[in-house]
């Protein structure tokens, strides 16, 4: 029997599917006219099937009551895989949750195919977590038990940079020495090889990778950065509460806003036990109005949204000098007005990172800057000034290749998985 082949590549912000049609690599659209979904779930109140993609963002939004998650990718290599979250009054596994998304771009396959998944192909970050490599072994397992779940008898994977190196290696006419760098929601990935239409059809590349590197540096940690220099402290972060005593120097905790800014971690936040614990600040709080936000930002449950409104920020500094943050429905006429200047002072780490990295790849594979053909940089994150600008900076003398942002390593994905298993 012919093997029926699909590739995922699951993201932390998007996520696509794609097949072979023709001969040619196609990711197909689940939803709407694009093909990159966001990886976004919402559980309707009572209900525990969830809406996927644009849609659940759409009801989120929309203020439909229920249960609204992103950043999913982020529970894997970790114990919450395994742990339950309450869904109204049901308590449903991550792993489950995370099944059900990965579900819905398996059946967008099935039909157009026609027939079951046999064969998945799944990217996977260079890591998961930075730092720790033992987390990758757990979190390609909690996918495979994901992809047993779904009845699919045939998995494997490939490192997300090397997708993006063999959909850039499709379009080569001579050999070169290219440093692919993947910057997405989670993770930043790198890869160092030989690329070339001589190469691309050996079946053991091995001797062509000469350096891999990555460890959590994506988009979402540029609005963590962004959210907790310039947005929290809107909302109380760094002001002070009095102890039993008196004023003390101690200011409100700073796991809450730490928790708000994470996406998988944000409904903790929403949990009475912490409403409560929050009240109590309050009534010691130094500056009570700002807590007195934060408050309602818990209330309403709008830390998502939020940190939407963050990321829309940020997006908008990409070519603007100012972008405006409406705060009105935390407090009557709020507005937060939020620069490009203070994007890139809190995102400083962020970039000083992505250089070391870059450093490290080039040193990993013995070999430095002037040695490389190319750069093919690709994730939603190198739209931005800033990364390019920083990219630039630590290669001056190299051409770089801007791949399309949200689709590279879904289409080397999808030819990946005919080289492996047709
Ligand atoms: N035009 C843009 N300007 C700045 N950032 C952008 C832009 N478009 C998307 N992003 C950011 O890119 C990130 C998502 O990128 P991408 O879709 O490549 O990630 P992903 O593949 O889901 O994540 P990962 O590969 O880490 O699992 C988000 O943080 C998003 O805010
Ligand atoms: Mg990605």
């Amino acid at each position: 029997m012919q093997p029926v082949i699909a590739a995922i590549d699951f993201g932390t912000s998007n996520s696509t599917v794609g097949i072979m049609q023709g001969g040619q690599p196609v990711l197909l659209q689940p939803e709407t006219g694009k093909r990159a979904v966001p990886t976004a779930l919402f559980f309707p109140h009572g209900k525990t099937t969830p809406i996927p993609g644009f849609a659940a963002i759409q009801a989120y939004l929309g203020e439909d009551p229920g249960r609204f998650m992103r950043g999913l990718k982020g529970v894997l290599g970790t114990d919450l895989f395994n742990e339950s979250t309450q869904i109204g009054t049901q308590p449903v596994t991550f792993r489950e949750i995370i099944a059900s998304y990965i579900g819905w771009l398996v059946k967008t396959a099935e039909a157009e195919l026609g027939h079951p998944v046999t064969h998945l192909m799944l990217g996977r970050p260079v890591h998961f977590l930075t730092n720790q490599p033992e987390a990758d072994a757990i979190a390609e397992s909690q996918l495979r038990e994901v992809v047993a779940t779904l009845g699919i008898p045939h998995v494997a994977f490939m490192a997300e940079p090397l997708a993006a190196a063999y959909h850039y290696e499709h379009t080569l006419k001579q050999e070169e020495l290219a440093l692919i760098i993947d910057i997405g929601g989670g993770t930043a990935d790198f890869s160092l090889l030989r690329l070339g239409p001589k190469l691309k059809d050996k079946a053991d590349r091995t001797t062509d990778i000469l350096a891999t590197h990555g460890l959590r540096l994506g988009g979402a940690m540029i609005d963590q950065a962004f959210a907790m220099a310039h947005v929290m402290p809107t909302f109380g972060r760094g002001t002070e509460i009095a102890g039993p005593t008196g004023p003390k120097g101690l200011t409100v905790p700073e796991g809450y806003f730490t928790q708000l800014t994470t996406w998988h971690r944000i409904h903790r936040m929403y949990e009475r036990k912490t409403l409560q614990e929050v009240g109590g600040v309050l009534q010691e709080a130094l500056e009570p109005r700002k807590v007195e936000r934060l408050v309602t930002l818990l209330e309403e449950r709008g830390g998502h949204k939020l940190m939407l409104d963050i990321e829309g920020a940020k997006i908008t500094l990409s070519d603007a000098a100012e972008a405006l943050l409406n705060l009105g429905w935390i407090e009557r006429d709020l507005t937060l007005p939020l620069t490009a200047e203070a994007l890139a002072s809190a995102t400083q780490n962020w970039r000083n990172t992505l250089t070391d990295s870059i450093r490290h790849t080039l040193a990993q594979a013995n070999t430095t800057a002037e040695h490389l053909t190319t750069v093919f940089v690709t994730g939603g994150p190198s739209a931005m000034p800033l990364v390019q600008a920083t990219i630039r900076n630590a290669l001056p003398q190299s051409n770089i290749i801007l791949g399309d942002q949200l689709t590279s390593v879904g289409t080397g994905l999808v030819l990946a998985a005919h080289r492996h298993f047709a």
